[in-house]
């Protein structure tokens, strides 16, 4: 059998000051290669909790009681620190739940993508900053020049959303965990987002962790899907998860 790229196994997680209050609850998951898996839930089931798991981050207020994030089959908390900063960014990356916190406010967004490059890729300025501008296009930004030149704050929530993407993605790493990706945007452009997700899988051979409320677009989207409640995986027909079909659809 294939070594899934990254799997989460039976992770539990307690809140430090209340140990018997689980956030997460022997929840496990597994990324194939070039694949998109779906994570869907109500507002405060651990969507967020689980992505920063995913980078092998444990919340400041949460403790890790049992469970492992592996990657090609090796616990992370193995990797020494050099390996691990290198690993995140560079191998898996995270689209945030608020694109604007993503972007420092006092750098231009095409600064901040090329300052990834260069950190990430051992790209010179002059070739990180063509390639940054590749990236916007790749993610849809029809001006690249524009947007590289404006700062987070005079972007749309679309564009946001697009230069969040081109930063997460311009390593070119193997899996791009996106939490709510689209929660913030309307109908044309959350269709827009996903278009823009199955062009990055194909061109990229990226896997795709797509987080968000909506089990509708999802099924649409992804191969698999992982429903949380309550910081527990259930299945497709328990009540929630039905409740999260019917608000979510289109
Ligand atoms: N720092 C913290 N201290 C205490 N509880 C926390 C903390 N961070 C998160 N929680 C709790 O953990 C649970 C999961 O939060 P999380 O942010 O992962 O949910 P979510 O599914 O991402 O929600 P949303 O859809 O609103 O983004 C919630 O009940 C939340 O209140
Ligand atoms: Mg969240």
């Amino acid at each position: 059998m294939n070594t899934p790229l990254l799997a989460a196994r039976g992770i539990t997680l307690a809140l430090r000051e209340r140990p018997g209050t689980l956030i997460l609850n022997d929840v496990s998951l597994v990324v194939p290669r070039g694949k998109i898996i779906g994570v869907v839930g109500g507002s405060g089931s651990g969507k967020t909790t689980l992505a920063c798991m995913l980078l092998g981050f444990v919340p400041e207020a949460m403790r890790l009681k049992s469970g492992q994030v592996l990657w090609e089959g090796k616990n992370i908390q193995a990797m020494d620190a050099h390996t691990l900063r290198h690993w995140r960014g560079g191998r898996v990356s995270l689209s945030f739940q608020e694109p604007a916190s993503a972007f420092d406010p006092v750098f231009t967004v095409g600064d901040q993508i090329t300052e990834m490059l260069m950190a990430h890729g051992g790209n010179g300025r002059a070739r990180a900053q063509e390639k940054m501008l590749e990236f916007l296009a790749l993610a849809g930004v029809d001006d690249p020049r524009r947007v590289a030149a404006g700062y987070v704050h005079e972007l749309s929530g679309g564009l946001r959303q697009r230069a969040m993407i081109a930063l997460a993605v311009c390593t070119r790493p193997a899996v791009l965990v996106a939490d709510e990706p689209t929660s913030s945007l309307d109908v044309i452009l959350q269709a827009r987002i996903m278009a823009l997700f199955r062009t990055l899988r194909r061109e990229l051979d990226l896997s795709i962790v797509l987080i968000t409320h909506d089990l509708g677009m999802v099924q649409r989207l992804a191969d698999a899907t992982v429903i949380l409640v309550r910081g527990r995986v259930v299945a497709g027909d328990h009540p929630e998860a039905q409740a999260l079909l019917s608000a979510g659809g289109m």
